[in-house]
């Protein structure tokens, strides 16, 4: 075990977990390195002996399978539309790591009919709770209501950005729109593709002044991940999983209080209510 894993199992074991804690990995802005890190943390997590399932909840275009290298024969939208079993739609990336693949065929949850989203957010719910120790929600980019449910929900909602200025104002307006429409008032921040740690404070300061003045949120800074040039042919090679990429992340993880008591109402109940309004 590494020096950087040591610190994280240490710190877990301090607070003994029970029961699964869900993770929504989101942005504003596309592009800032969601997918990638919703897979390592899946990848870093797992390799502490945690059971993951990564849930790609880009429901317009999934993509987590294309970076772990994996063509799923099925993916939600089959099971959606009746063409397969929940089964079949569970892959197996090793021994305590598993991952569900959207497909490109459902666009907007709250947007389609309610009985079939919510027999597939029950689905969900059976499969998970007591059997995984983290699930992990890739988002799609962008503020809508799929993703204003999935972050509002989580134990750790966790925001990604990068230093660029769009990326920042779209990171705060999801904030914002979160805890406005929501009553969210507790957040967690990474700042990715930046040069050193002092460039992603900046951006924390940064959306800490607007969230302090304008918001009831309380931004918590998780750290942040290096640019690393050599991600991309990684990428290409469908193995994400740098080595320097996951120190980042294990860093990340060790800010994180993952024995964290779940929240009073469950995941799967917010989840629903936000979509459905009750
Ligand atoms: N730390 C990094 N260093 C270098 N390149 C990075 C880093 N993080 C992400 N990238 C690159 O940024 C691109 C986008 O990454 P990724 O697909 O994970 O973003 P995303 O937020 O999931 O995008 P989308 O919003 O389209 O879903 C990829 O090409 C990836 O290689
Ligand atoms: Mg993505």
């Amino acid at each position: 075990m590494s020096l950087d894993q040591q610190v994280v199992h240490l710190r877990h074991r301090e607070g003994s977990q029970e029961g699964t804690r869900y993770i929504a990995v989101a942005s504003g802005k596309g592009g800032v390195g969601k997918t990638i890190l919703s897979v390592n943390l899946g990848r870093c997590l797992s390799d502490l002996g945690k059971k993951v399932l990564i849930v790609d909840a880009d429901l317009g275009l999934s993509n987590v399978h294309l970076m772990l290298g994996l063509t799923p024969r099925k993916n939600l939208t089959h099971f959606f539309f009746g063409e397969a079993t929940f089964e079949e739609i569970l892959v197996k990336v090793d021994e305590n790591l598993y991952f569900i693949s959207s497909g490109n065929g459902i666009l907007e949850l709250a947007k389609l009919p309610r009985d079939q989203v919510l027999s597939l957010i029950r689905r969900l719910q059976e499969l998970s709770e007591g059997s995984y120790d983290f699930v992990i929600f890739d988002t799609p980019p962008g503020i809508h209501e799929d993703t204003i449910a999935v972050v509002s929900a989580a134990d750790f909602p966790l925001i990604l950005t990068t230093p660029e200025p769009t990326a920042v104002a779209d990171a705060y307006a999801l904030i914002k729109v979160v805890n406005k429409e929501c009553g969210l008032d507790s957040f967690h921040l990474v700042v990715n593709k930046v040069e050193g740690e002092e460039e992603g404070r900046k951006v924390y300061e940064s959306i800490k002044l607007l969230t302090d003045r304008f918001t009831t949120a309380k931004v918590d800074f998780l750290g942040v991940i290096k640019y690393r040039k050599n991600l991309i042919r990684r990428i290409i090679d469908q193995d994400p999983f740098d080595r320097n990429f996951t120190g980042d992340v294990y860093n990340i993880l060790s800010k994180m209080d993952l024995g964290i008591k779940p929240k009073r109402r469950s995941f799967w109940d917010t989840l629903i209510g936000r979509l459905f309004g009750r």
